[in-house]
């Protein structure tokens, strides 16, 4: 961590990123926000609009268009750059493509002298983020992917509507790829205190094959958002505030987030998404579920389709 302020450097200004932005700027979490985009113009006109907005932000930012030459005093790089899905397409159609932008994006980076976290929100975001840390040489701890930030997140809200409860109250955790080999952590998952095998024995309105169908809900909400408004953007962007703030603030907080795994869950040299506590260093520890049976075949599952699908891209 170089600077003496706190400096995001957020490469790609599409709707992700611009909703990454606009939620950090409304959430007063950092100092600099430094925006890059191959469309120089995009980046500059992203820049004015949100400046304009400043006198109403709940804490002093600069904010302006910068070069990779920014990098060099960041603390965090935040990745959304490059291809987005398309209808009918999956995360993992992108990779070819999105392996080839980033490897030149994360070689520009590092060549600034760089020094600080790298967060990848980018689709295939498991294989991007991957790719990022092959590509940047830095310790594993340091390179950060949204993972299952957002489908957690997703599932708590529907969870939370179901029970009429609080999300923040719903604990539960979606694990895995990004995408449609993901899992529902039902074995942990709990109301408050209460586990939700008692919580369905004591209110019996609810069912498990409701449960079910609101996990197909998440594991597909991608592709429903996407049929009718053509992009997700505002959850993901969301979802990498919360990140950012976890980071910034040394919260020590756990996220589902994309990480290696050397040993954990019994899976080595495969990023993907599983519980972790982040801070200020990036990625204190992995939190290893015991996961029961089903789950544990369906997380291996998820993980051996991540690593044939990346093979061909990464050596
Ligand atoms: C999402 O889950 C497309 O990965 C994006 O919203």
């Amino acid at each position: 961590m170089k600077g003496t302020v706190n400096r995001v450097v957020l490469i790609g200004t599409g709707a992700v990123g611009c909703s990454y932005a606009y939620s950090l700027i409304n959430q007063g979490v950092i100092e600099e926000l430094v925006l890059i985009d191959v469309n120089e113009l995009r980046a500059e006109g992203e820049v004015m609009d949100l400046n304009h907005g400043l006198p109403f932000a709940p804490q002093a930012i600069k904010v302006w268009n910068g070069t990779y030459k920014d990098c060099q005093d960041a603390d965090l790089v935040v990745i959304t750059a490059g291809l987005a899905q398309k209808p009918g397409e999956t995360r993992l159609d992108l990779i070819t493509k999105n392996t080839a932008i980033f490897k030149d994006i994360v070689k520009n980076i590092m060549r600034s002298g760089f020094d600080g976290l790298f967060l990848v929100a980018t689709n295939p975001v498991d294989i991007m983020t991957y790719v990022t840390w092959k590509e940047s040489g830095l310790p594993k701890e340091r390179v950060i992917g949204s993972g299952t930030t957002l489908d957690t997140a997703r599932l708590r809200y529907m969870l939370g509507y179901y029970f009429d409860v609080d999300a923040r109250n719903v604990h539960a955790y979606i694990i895995g790829e990004h995408g449609d080999t993901e899992l529902p952590v039902w074995s942990h998952t709990t109301i408050g205190v209460e586990k939700l095998e008692s919580f369905l024995e004591k209110n019996d309105e609810y069912t498990k094959e409701k449960l079910e169908t609101i996990f197909e809900d998440v594991r597909d909400a991608a592709y429903h958002i996407i049929e009718r408004k053509g992009a997700t953007f505002y959850g993901i962007g969301m979802s990498l505030v919360r990140i950012t703030k976890a980071i910034f603030q040394n919260e020590n907080s756990i996220l589902p987030v994309s990480v290696y795994l050397n040993g954990e869950y019994g899976h080595h040299d495969v990023f993907i998404g599983v519980p972790a506590i982040i801070n200020r260093q990036g990625i204190r520890q992995i939190i290893e579920i015991d996961l029961d049976d089903k789950e544990k075949q369906q997380f291996d599952t998820s993980v051996k389709v991540l690593r044939e699908i990346m093979a061909p891209v990464i050596n």
